[in-house]
């Protein structure tokens, strides 16, 4: 691989021993994939920040490293609120391991937000390379935004985030960005609009390819939801849809997919089992300043009956305060930083509700619980109800 002398410098030790681990990690992935040079990148969004998911032997990497980032740099949601955590029944000793691996990062230069929606903070544009590794961020940047950056695990990112730059390779390449196979949805369906249904009936579908979608006109918030739930039951890293994301307006884009298959109205519908539940969670993605205001209007005038968590990010939730005042009146909780999946807080009930096709694909298996899905309305209706 091509390195410049700056590179080759970081990679003989000369700017320390975390460089240059950082750097031997960058040449090792670019030679694996054939990378033939680095690319700069805008920002880097670090996920294995849940002490859930990185345990013990996580935090000690962390705290061994002593170098800072040159780009900006975020976190995925970690598994508890920074603040008040106490309020949503996290024990005290997670907290204190969490709190040591919020310090790790914050001396390594990462701003502490703590989000799967970086994108919410301005920090992406069209063309931008990224080393982003929370998989739905991934596919929203790559597919919503047209910006570029293959999907990151967290030391990969981290090592992207200190050298300020990325392998250029996979959907980094225009080339690699074309469609490999045109997905159609079956007209009819009574939940034909709920895109994470859709997204995770795709990703099963599809797996790790680059899909088409041909006749289906989602808005930002439903793209979001669909490209999470097909990242989360498949691995789709980037999607298409004809005439919405703006790849496919491109002269250059080549739309010619040999094989197209269906998602079938009947396969949509039948995700949607009514059970009971013991609980409820939205904002998987993190719920966008839209959404916010949607559920501040659902749950105007109601009260919960069981526990409502909404998940979203520290600076959407503290640049909606009204939407959050509303929806905290009802007695449901806006949750910062965290999430329903890497927070232990969701592990302790039976049956959760959520809107999310990508939590309905991961919640049985990361909170040990049962799992329904629904539209957003389904969701507020079984809260209080
Ligand atoms: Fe985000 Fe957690 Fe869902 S990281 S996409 S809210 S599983």
């Amino acid at each position: 691989m091509n390195l410049d002398k700056e590179d080759e410098m970081i990679l003989a030790g000369e700017y320390g021993e975390t460089r240059q681990k950082m750097m031997e990690i960058l040449v090792a992935l670019g030679k694996v994939f054939g990378a033939e040079s680095l690319v700069p990148i805008t920002s880097a969004q670090i996920s294995g920040a849940s002490y859930k998911t990185i345990g013990k032997w996580g935090l000690e990497w962390l705290s061994n490293l002593d170098s800072k980032v040159a780009v900006p740099s975020v976190l995925n949601p970690i598994g508890m609120p920074r603040e008040n955590w106490q309020d949503i029944g996290i024990p005290k000793d997670f907290a204190d391991s969490q709190n040591e691996v919020i310090a790790a990062y914050k001396r390594l230069g990462i701003r502490l937000e703590c989000t799967c929606t970086p994108y919410y903070l301005n920090i992406t544009n069209y063309g931008d390379h990224l080393a982003w590794s929370e998989s739905s961020a991934v596919s929203y940047a790559n597919s919503v935004l047209g910006a570029r950056t293959n999907r990151e695990g967290g030391p990969s990112a981290l090592a992207a985030a200190m050298i300020g730059k990325t392998p250029n390779y996979g959907l980094h390449l225009f080339e690699n960005r074309m469609p490999q196979v045109a997905v159609e949805v079956e007209a009819g369906a009574k939940y034909a609009n709920h895109f994470g249904a859709v997204g995770y009936l795709a990703g099963k579908l599809v797996g790790n390819r680059i899909p088409l979608f041909t006749n289906i006109r989602p808005s930002r918030d439903q793209l979001k939801a669909m490209g999470a739930a097909m990242a989360a039951s498949g691995a789709v890293a980037l999607y298409h849809v004809k005439g919405i994301t703006p790849e496919t307006r491109l002269p250059t884009f080549k739309a010619v997919p040999s094989e197209t298959i269906t998602i079938e109205k009947s396969d949509i519908d039948e995700l949607f089992k009514e059970v009971d539940v013991d609980a409820v969670a939205v904002g998987c993605p993190h719920c966008s300043p839209d959404e916010l205001a949607k559920l501040a209007e659902l749950l105007d005038g109601k009260k919960v009956t069981k526990t409502f968590y909404v998940f979203a990010a520290k600076g959407v939730k503290s640049a909606n305060p009204e939407y959050v005042a509303k929806i905290e009146k009802s007695g449901a909780r806006v949750v910062e930083d965290t999430c329903i999946v890497v927070s232990p807080a969701m592990d302790k009930f039976d049956t959760v509700m959520v809107n999310s096709g990508k939590a309905f694909a991961y919640v049985p298996n990361m909170c040990g619980c049962n799992v329904r899905i629904g539209t957003t309305e389904e969701c507020v209706d079984a809260a209080t109800k």
